[in-house]
């Protein structure tokens, strides 16, 4: 069991060509037995934050604590820590059973009991059958399931996992993702999963934290990032489709409205309290945002327009419909039946009340 905490991290690299700074100012505590998902885009420095909890990497600046610990100096093999990488590195001389087993030899753990822990958790990622074959004779998707095996099978006290899942197919993907959160609420390991994939970590994390560029953006638990994002960035990110992000303008005298920079359409109506929420931007430009599940077919009560359709994305269940708001897009859910044709111009409303709206110089979410 363990509590691993960044405090005020910098991780520095310097190449021939550029000074890069992977990760800036990361505070972060990740609590006993908690499964924190790190989510981000490519190269906002999450390999590198788990790196510097294995002992990898070295911070530039700050500490990484565990357990009330300061581990900086602490090289690897004395942070009881199991990674499972994003190129798995398993032991390509050796097969399956062994590239398992490995870690449990080096701490003489008795043969038989190598044995049941392995048959366990084989079974569990479905490599039972592969386990006397070489990793050069797997497929990518099976690799990556011995690697998190060998992981498994350690019993650390913190597991760092970075995308385990990606080389999964889609189904197979999905089952795991269910299997490792059973697993955690099995053995209550503190874990940090890296995925670049908001809907892995929509599903997967108690909390999320959300890096960009090497910052913290947001750390909350999943329904607040999707109900209440910080900024731009994670409004944007999380949900999918995305939120759309409207430019625009506030009216200057009440009643307050919203027009959408040339749009042609009349302006939207804003109700009282979000007019108290946006006092001190009345006559200046504002983002509007709007979730797709907030732009749908015509309903009593609601905010009526008629836009013509770019996109339509059929789904089975349902289907996503993409409108031009002069310029801009904006994604709504619709049945999937009665589905326009791009090109068309097609009835919608806008639940107004659930709109986001950002400051458009700094990104932050208007509160
Ligand atoms: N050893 C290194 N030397 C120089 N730059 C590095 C090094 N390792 C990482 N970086 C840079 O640091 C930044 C963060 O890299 P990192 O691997 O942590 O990203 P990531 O979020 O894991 O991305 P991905 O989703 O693509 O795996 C990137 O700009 C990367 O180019
Ligand atoms: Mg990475």
């Amino acid at each position: 069991m363990a509590e691993v905490l960044f405090d005020r991290v910098e991780k520095r690299f310097s190449t021939k060509h550029a000074l890069v700074i992977a990760l800036a100012d990361l505070s972060l505590q990740v609590n006993d037995g908690e499964f924190l998902v790190l989510v981000g885009p490519s190269g906002c420095g999450k390999t590198t934050a788990l790196r510097l909890v294995a002992g990898l990497e070295t911070p530039t600046a700050g500490s990484i604590v565990i357990d009330g610990r300061r581990v900086n100096d602490v090289p690897p093999k004395d942070r009881d820590i199991a990674m499972v990488f994003q190129n798995y590195a398993l032991y390509p001389h050796m097969t399956v059973y062994d590239n398992l087993a490995f870690g449990l030899r080096m701490r003489h753990v008795p043969h038989r009991e190598i044995y049941r822990l392995i048959a366990e958790v084989a079974a569990m990622l479905e490599i039972g059958g592969l386990l006397k074959r070489k990793p050069r004779e797997l497929s990518g998707g099976q690799r990556q399931r011995v690697a998190l095996g060998r992981a498994i099978v350690r019993q650390p006290k913190v597991f760092l996992m970075d995308e385990p899942l990606s080389n999964l197919d889609a189904k197979l993907r999905v089952q795991t993702r269910a299997e490792l959160v059973t697993l955690h609420r099995r053995l209550g390991v503190t874990t940090i999963y890296v995925t670049h994939d908001q809907t892995e970590a929509m599903t997967m994390g108690s909390r999320i934290a959300v890096l960009n560029a090497g910052k913290l953006q947001q750390l909350d638990t999943p329904q607040q990032l999707y109900d209440q994002p910080a900024n731009r960035f994670v409004a944007e990110f999380i949900g999918s489709p995305s939120m759309a992000i409207l430019r625009g303008r506030l009216s200057s005298e009440p009643p307050l409205v919203f027009w959408p920079d040339d749009a042609g359409t009349p302006p939207l109506p804003l109700s009282e309290l979000q007019a108290q929420r946006l006092a001190a931007y009345r006559g200046r430009e504002v983002l509007l945002g709007l979730r797709p599940e907030a732009v749908m077919p015509p309903r009593e009560g609601k905010f009526p327009l008629s836009l013509p359709v770019a996109v339509v994305e059929p789904l089975g269940s349902d289907a996503y419909v993409t409108f031009l708001l002069g310029r801009q897009l904006l994604t709504g859910r619709f049945p999937p039946r009665g589905l326009p044709q791009p090109g068309e111009v097609h009835p919608l409303t806008l639940d107004l009340e659930a709109a986001h709206f950002f400051d458009p110089a700094s990104g932050l979410a208007i509160r």
